[in-house]
């Protein structure tokens, strides 16, 4: 029961303290606003690699003149409750702190530090502090930054791939600590060329591109292509790999079109013609008809199927047509055969006869011929 009531009663306390340490904080930020500071919500990072914290602030007119002082100036890191609390922490707390380095000019209102030797262990929030010989602030706003173990995924952007236009695929990594940038490439280049890049986000954080710089060509479509980040660490000799695979899209006009066509013909088949054609996007077919010199467009659709009638006979040809072009296929020549019994006899007697005189005696040969002749005169 003693027991309970003393825990409890330092609960209390500790609430007590808390609620100072709150209100202190508040009267800095809402009242005095002696120091403001700014940097970004979230920072992410790789264990065993740095970090940069962009950081600018504004220190009231009144307080100026420390910055000339050389203060002191540090990152304490947790809660705005435990913020002040920086006495219980052991020196095994404080081996175990990241080094923070501030590498800005103060004169300048930069703050911007890096944070170095990293594990997750260092995932928290952070507050920027000036401490001179009688004088300290703590600036209210936290940078909260999350050590990871892995590194993200590159976000990579594929523009629409047209077949001989050339384009540039970009793939951006963060680049959380600029002096171990990681290095970006794609593979294959595709016969282009790639270059990396630096940029400066608006956050003041940095990330590097590498734009792969290509003619896309239609060998070039349903391939796949990666982009690797590999990320220097100081932890290990093993650089830290992530990567990520596109699958390219290469759109082009027709490149083969032709017709297929189940089975032979006959008066009262049941025929289907189908449009086959190699494009992207897929094309859409149109199909014509040439007959006695007269052309008609028959539909507009893949397959073409009918009974088949003497009508059928003649000349068939279908398009393929998307955005980028058009394309016809060879002439497809259907002939309806066996019109009725009595045609496919004087058909088979035609044919027989002109076999024989093709390759009967050279005596019957030359009957036809003077027949032949006399017929043209
Ligand atoms: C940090 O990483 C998380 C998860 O990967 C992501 O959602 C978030 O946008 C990242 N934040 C920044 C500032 O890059
Ligand atoms: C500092 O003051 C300038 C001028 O008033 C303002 O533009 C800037 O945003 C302020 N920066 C911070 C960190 O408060
Ligand atoms: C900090 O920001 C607050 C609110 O924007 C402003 O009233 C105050 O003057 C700023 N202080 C400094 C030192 O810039
Ligand atoms: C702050 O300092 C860093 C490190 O020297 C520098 O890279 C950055 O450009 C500075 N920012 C501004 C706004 O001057
Ligand atoms: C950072 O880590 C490396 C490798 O573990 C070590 O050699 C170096 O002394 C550390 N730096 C600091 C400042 O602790
Ligand atoms: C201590 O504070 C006073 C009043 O703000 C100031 O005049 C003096 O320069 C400060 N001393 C140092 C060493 O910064
Ligand atoms: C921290 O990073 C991890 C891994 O990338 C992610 O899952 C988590 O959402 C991140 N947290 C924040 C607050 O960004
Ligand atoms: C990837 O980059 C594009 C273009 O810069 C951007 O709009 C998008 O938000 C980024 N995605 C991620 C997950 O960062
Ligand atoms: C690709 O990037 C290069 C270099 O940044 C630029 O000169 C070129 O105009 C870009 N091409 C296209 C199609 O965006
Ligand atoms: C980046 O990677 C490429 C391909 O692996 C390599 O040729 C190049 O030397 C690397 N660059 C750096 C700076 O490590
Ligand atoms: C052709 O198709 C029609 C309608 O689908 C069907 O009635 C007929 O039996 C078919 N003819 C042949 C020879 O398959
Ligand atoms: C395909 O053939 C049809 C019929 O002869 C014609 O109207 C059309 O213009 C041709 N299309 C192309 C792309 O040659």
């Amino acid at each position: 029961m003693k027991n309970y009531l003393s825990s409890s009663q330092m609960t209390l306390r500790m609430f007590a303290a808390d609620l100072l340490v709150l209100s202190s904080i508040l009267s800095a930020a809402w009242c005095l606003s002696v120091l403001n500071v700014s940097v970004p919500k979230t920072l992410n990072s790789t264990s065993g690699s740095c970090l940069l914290i962009p950081c600018l602030f504004n220190i009231s007119k009144e307080k100026q003149n420390i910055l000339d002082s050389s203060p002191e100036v540090t990152w304490r890191r947790g809660s705005l409750w435990s913020l002040y609390d920086t006495d219980g922490f052991t020196i095994a707390h404080r081996q175990k702190e990241p080094v923070m380095e501030v590498v800005g000019d103060l004169r300048k209102k930069n703050c911007t530090s890096v944070m170095r030797n990293l594990t997750s262990l260092h995932s928290d929030r952070y507050y920027f502090r000036i401490q001179a010989v009688n004088f300290s602030v703590t600036g209210t706003t936290a940078v909260h930054i999350n050590v990871s173990e892995s590194v993200a995924e590159p976000n990579v952007t594929v523009p629409v791939l047209r077949e001989g236009e050339e384009v540039n695929l970009t793939c951006t990594v963060p680049a959380p600590c600029p002096s171990h940038p990681p290095n970006v490439t794609w593979a294959p280049a595709l016969g282009g060329e790639v270059t990396q890049r630096t940029h400066l986000n608006a956050d003041g954080t940095q990330s590097v591109s590498a734009i792969l710089n290509f003619v896309p060509s239609v060998h070039h479509h349903e391939l796949k292509v990666n982009c690797v980040s590999v990320l220097p660490l100081h932890r290990e000799d093993r650089p830290l790999l992530s990567h990520k695979v596109v699958i390219l899209n290469v759109e082009y006009p027709p490149k083969e079109t032709w017709i297929s066509l189940t089975g032979l013909v006959w008066l009262g088949d049941n025929v289907t013609l189908t449009c086959q054609s190699k494009a992207n996007p897929p094309a859409v077919h149109r199909w014509f008809m040439k007959r006695a010199g007269v052309e008609e467009e028959l539909s507009i659709s893949r397959v073409l199927s009918f009974t088949a009638a003497h009508e059928n006979t003649g000349e068939y040809i279908c398009e393929a047509q998307n955005l980028y072009g058009a394309m016809n296929s060879t002439n497809l020549q259907i002939t309806v055969l066996g019109q009725s019994v009595l045609e496919t006899i004087e058909f088979l007697h035609c044919y027989t006869s002109v076999f024989l005189n093709h390759f009967g005696t050279s005596l019957e040969s030359e009957h036809f011929f003077r027949k032949f002749r006399s017929l043209n005169n």
